[in-house]
């Protein structure tokens, strides 16, 4: 795939429609490498993406089934959400760690780092042929979850579902005009 064209037909394939294989670790060095292309004021490297793979999977299902529970989502909540964990080949828990006493790189330049990470590493994925989605939810907030991922100082932004897609988008993704993002400035007449 040429790489524009990769970039205008990239969409999110969410968990559900994510089957084996997963990406090797070649093709996930690959991603990570795009998103370390992303603009990174003083290069901080404000984000880690940690891989949750084979049998963690079930750790991770438990995590959600639990903290389904505590948001009283009842067993068949809890089933929906393990379900999440387990089914798609690769999670990828994506963690910022936000420098928020930085002298020279204020704390929104490095969340729009992370950002720009998390697309560039969907971007590769998508390029590569697999599927993925980036997700979040009041889980992240779960204590035990955002203490089973991240390190003091460290913030638990989502998680990325990876694997081959079972379908592709019905028709051509809904997005706004390019126009509506660009615009002169100033204001032609003022
Ligand atoms: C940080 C972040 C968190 C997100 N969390 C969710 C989520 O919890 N649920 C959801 O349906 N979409 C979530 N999204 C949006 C989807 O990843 C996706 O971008 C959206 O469904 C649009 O689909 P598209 O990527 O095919 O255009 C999130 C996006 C970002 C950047």
């Amino acid at each position: 795939m040429d790489g524009l064209n990769g970039l205008l037909s990239r969409f999110s394939v969410g968990p559900k429609h994510l089957v084996e294989p997963g990406p090797t670790d070649e093709q996930l060095a690959l991603m990570a490498a795009a998103a370390l292309r992303a603009p990174d004021h003083a290069e901080l490297v404000p984000y880690r993406f940690k891989l949750v793979r084979g049998t963690a999977r079930e750790a991770l299902a438990a995590l959600f089934a639990d903290a389904a529970r505590a948001a009283c989502k009842g067993e068949e909540g809890a089933a929906m959400d393990a379900e999440r964990a387990l089914r798609p080949p690769l999670t990828v828990a994506v963690v910022a760690r936000i420098d928020l006493g930085h002298p020279q790189v204020p704390q929104h330049e490095q969340w729009a780092a992370v950002g720009g990470a998390i697309s560039n590493f969907l971007m590769a994925a998508h390029l590569l042929g697999f599927g993925g989605k980036m997700l979040s939810g009041a889980k992240v907030r779960n204590p035990v979850i955002a203490a089973a991922f991240c390190e003091p100082g460290e913030t638990l932004l989502g998680w990325i579902a990876l694997g081959t897609p079972l379908r592709k988008p019905a028709g051509a993704a809904r997005k706004p005009a390019p126009a509506q993002v660009l615009v002169d400035w100033p204001r032609p007449g003022d």
